[in-house]
């Protein structure tokens, strides 16, 4: 898959580390920044990730903020987009079967980079169990 990562100063530092692993596990980083600590407002680069899935250049995104909070709310702003907020791994498991969920969003000072890529090993390869929750998500569009 191409992965989408975006991220602000509050999540630069995580997404150094996140990114390496989702090229690890097989899929193309299209990273659409920033690219530095210096302050940026998080709606924006929500705005690219959500953009690159909604025109096709990417199947799913990470987004990281401070807490993942500004990134999820965000996200879910774009019709197409279903962003869960994740902290630890049942969420992120759950998120992709039950929610089909494809955003991730993570707190770069709320997580540990351990704890991050279990999350996000775990999101990246769960699967959508479809059924009931298909009608649920199509109840959202
Ligand atoms: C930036 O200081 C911080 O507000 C942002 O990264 C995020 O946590 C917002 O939800």
């Amino acid at each position: 898959m191409n992965i989408a990562i975006g991220c602000d100063h509050g999540g630069f530092d995580l997404k150094k580390a996140i990114a390496p692993l989702v090229t690890e596990m097989g899929h193309t980083v299209v990273d659409l920044g920033c690219f530095s600590e210096e302050s940026v407002d998080y709606p924006e680069f929500a705005d690219r990730v959500c953009a690159a899935i909604g025109d096709g250049r990417c199947q799913r995104g990470i987004l990281i903020c401070g807490t993942g909070i500004g990134m999820s709310i965000a996200a879910n702003r774009h019709r197409h987009i279903r962003a869960a907020l994740c902290h630890e791994s049942f969420t992120a498991r759950m998120s992709r079967e039950h929610n089909d969920a494809n955003v991730l969003c993570l707190g770069g000072r709320v997580l540990g980079t351990a704890l991050a890529q279990t999350i996000v090993k775990v999101w990246l390869t769960g699967e959508f169990t479809g059924g009931r929750h298909l009608r649920r998500i199509e109840m959202m569009r």
